[in-house]
């Protein structure tokens, strides 16, 4: 830590301590135990204080670049205390001391939520016609064998070798090298830097081997205890369950909502008139025991995912509407920049990142365009937001290119969506679990000539070798793909046994029993497994990013905090107040309100005797973005004072305009700019007074 941090943190320290000197003189006051002089000289000590830590933080900041981990820290309490104080949300269960990784959605969390899964509603599957679902959580096992989760759906784990407490291995790998980087006091050779940084890129790729190579070669030890840790082993982070009483039958909280999407493939096909492509979309809850989940929101073990399948003919993944976001230019960090030198995003236009190949195709393109524009209507600051591709071998083996979008919070880069072309492995993979083709036909324009493998089983000589099990046998052989039919050809054709998979078993064919042959053929058409570009969503982690970057407080007065919400997502789009508590005012306001809810708009009315200055910072903390003032004028003309949360300006709006004006708004059918060239200002001078 280097002496300006060092100074910092002790400036905290005296401004918390100062601070509950004048909460207690405060109260010692109201008995009468304290004299005013007291309290004064009490709150100018704090003042001073605060001062001065604001200048070393400020200091730090134009040094270093960086936000102190302080003011992270810090930022990040009073952020928390203000979402929780106010019910965004609430640790689960917690009269009952809370369990890690689950949360409850107070009022103004459930309507923000709602809003931003009612934005990407409207931004993916309405503007994008895509064929929405909402498949079961409960997932039988079958569905989760073929997708692979049952098997490899893992994180690497290490226990405290004393406590047995669990951690993430790749988390804690990955902090104690941010912190060795960070380190200033014993800063590393330029080096070592180097290596750390690459060590640091290429964590989330590692297997349990090379994570434990670390942590013995590091010294890394449990965060808590300093005590040792076991080696790196995977846990599989799904919840299992049984299905039905008999208790038999083996199913899994369903870790994405994906599979639900690819067990309905043929149907939704169907449906589409048999057209490629088209995109199914679902919004529900998924599940994962997450090892250690600590990071509020952004980690937890239940959440809501939003994804979309894509399906596409693996040979054309141009995307019909591309022009429309080509020329956006969205932070990219391609393999290239983080493999390079400087490990720094730059800005691209999508329309030259896939002529360069950088991104594979205009499609996974196209979604990495209207993520971005979704990000920003959503109130992500578009310049803390960053693509970042996958290494090569951070991707599956099957997917062609995956771009995470990720956005700065100050728990660092936070990955809120992943998209992925990820070919056509899913489909695949349930095409062969369930025995059901999962195909689309493509008609070509004209009919083609092409050569094909026809394989024809032998039944007599089939049923000599194999008895009851001929007829598996023949259909095994009838469903060979291309290149394992030519590969059998090939041993057979040497005089060799073959070897064909029956119900997971190898078993060995002789060249009498199938004819393998290579055919031209006029086809009018073809079958294939289509391709699928898969963008897929976390709302709990985009929402708290929406959180920290609206999170301010106003110029010159710390304790008021600000949610600069924009209108579309605010869970309260409006407040009303009557200036004073007036039976004519009141009757009003609750007229002006009902006005603003049969125009669909949420809104709050507050008829308590506070002053209208406090009124306005409790809904400022809430997000609220415009208010109403009922004053005695609107019993003259008719009108209201209409404010904006982040200005605090305010213009004069007839009653009759206000909830069509409103609703304006939150549509960005206009703007508050145009709304104040329409409307008289209020004067500086009233609107003071109203504060
Ligand atoms: P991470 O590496 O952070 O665990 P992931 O790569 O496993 O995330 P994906 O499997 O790509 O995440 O999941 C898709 C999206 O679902 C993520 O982009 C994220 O928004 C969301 N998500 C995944 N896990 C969680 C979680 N535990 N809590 C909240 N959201 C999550
Ligand atoms: N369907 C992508 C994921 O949740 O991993």
């Amino acid at each position: 830590m280097s002496v300006l941090e060092a100074k910092i943190t002790e400036l905290q320290e005296a401004a918390a301590k100062q601070g509950d000197v004048v909460r207690s003189l405060k109260a010692h006051a109201k008995d009468g135990k304290a004299d005013k002089a007291e309290v004064e000289a009490a709150i100018a000590q704090l003042q001073e204080i605060k001062l001065d830590l604001d200048a070393k933080q400020k200091e730090f900041e134009k040094t270093t670049g960086k936000v102190s981990s302080q003011s992270k820290e810090a930022f990040r309490a009073a952020l928390t205390n203000l979402l929780e104080r106010r019910l965004f949300y609430i640790p689960s269960f917690k009269i009952y001391g809370s369990v890690a990784g689950f949360y409850d959605y107070g009022p103004p969390g459930c309507a923000i939520k709602q809003n931003l899964t009612q934005a990407w509603r409207q931004h993916f599957v309405l503007e994008e016609n895509m064929l929405e679902v909402e498949c079961p959580a409960v997932t039988p096992e079958v569905v989760l064998k073929a997708s692979g989760h049952v098997d490899r759906f893992t994180d690497y784990m290490v226990t405290d070798l004393k406590t047995g407490d669990p951690y993430r291995a790749d988390h804690l790998v990955e902090g104690h090298l941010e912190a060795l980087l960070e380190d200033t006091k014993a800063p590393l050779p330029a080096a070592e830097k180097r290596e750390v940084k690459d060590l640091l890129a290429g964590v989330g790729e590692m297997d349990g081997a090379a994570l434990g190579a670390l942590i013995t070669r590091f010294g890394i030890k449990a965060p808590d205890t300093k005590n040792d840790l076991s080696p790196p082993f995977p846990f599989n982070l799904m919840f299992k369950t049984s299905i039905g009483p008999k208790g038999d039958m083996v199913g899994y909280l369903r870790p994405e909502t994906a599979q639900g999407i690819f067990v309905n493939f043929r149907d939704l096909l169907y449906y589409n008139g048999s057209k490629l492509p088209f995109a199914a979309a679902q919004i529900g809850n998924s599940y994962r025991n997450e090892i250690s989940p600590r990071a509020g929101l952004l980690r937890v073990r239940e959440f809501t995912q939003a994804e979309i399948e894509h399906f596409v003919n693996p040979d054309d993944k141009s995307h019909p509407k591309f022009a429309s976001v080509a020329k956006l230019e969205p932070l990219l960090y391609s393999r290239e920049l983080q493999m390079g030198e400087e490990k720094r995003p730059k800005p691209v236009a999508l329309g030259d990142a896939v002529a360069r190949g950088t991104i594979a195709n205009e499609t996974l393109a196209y979604f990495i365009g209207r993520t971005w524009l979704l990000f920003g209507r959503l109130g992500v600051d578009l310049k803390r937001m960053r693509f970042r591709q996958h290494l090569q071998h951070e991707m599956a083996h099957y997917a062609e290119d995956c771009w995470d979008a990720e956005v700065e919070t100050t728990y660092g880069w936070v990955e809120c969506a992943g998209l992925a072309d990820r070919s056509a492995y899913d489909l695949r993979a349930h095409t062969a679990m369930s025995k059901t083709e999962l195909n689309a036909y493509e008609k070509f324009t004209e009919p083609r000539e092409v050569e094909v493998t026809t394989v024809t089983p032998n039944k007599k000589e089939l049923g000599l070798g194999f008895k009851r099990d001929a007829k598996a046998v023949a259909d095994a052989l009838e469903a060979l793909g291309e290149e394992d039919a030519m590969c059998l050809k090939s041993d057979l054709d040497a005089g060799k046994p073959g070897k064909v998979v029956v119900d997971g078993k190898a078993v060995q064919v002789t060249a009498p029993m199938v004819e393998i042959k290579r055919q031209q053929k006029r086809l009018a058409g073809r079958n294939f497994i289509p391709s699928v570009i898969e963008p897929s969503f976390g709302i709990g982690r985009i929402l708290y990013c929406v959180f920290e970057h609206s999170y301010y407080t106003r110029e010159g007065d710390e304790a008021r905090a600000v949610l600069r919400f924009t209108p579309l997502v605010a869970p309260v789009k409006a407040t009303v107040f009557p200036l004073v508590q007036k039976e004519q005012l009141n009757a009003l306001a609750t007229k002006i309100s009902a006005s603003l809810t049969a125009a669909g708009l949420s809104n709050l009315i507050d008829t308590t005797g506070n002053t209208i200055g406090k009124r306005y910072a409790r809904t400022d903390e809430i997000g609220v973005p415009f208010a109403v003032t009922v004053d005695f004028q609107a019993l003259e003309n008719a009108s209201v004072t209409l404010r904006e949360r982040d200005s605090t300006a305010q213009i004069r709006v007839p009653i009759a305009d206000v909830a069509t004006l409103i609703r304006r708004l939150v549509d960005s059918a206009t703007t508050w700019e145009d709304a104040a060239a329409e409307y008289p200002a209020v004067a500086k001078a009233a609107a003071e007074e109203q504060q």
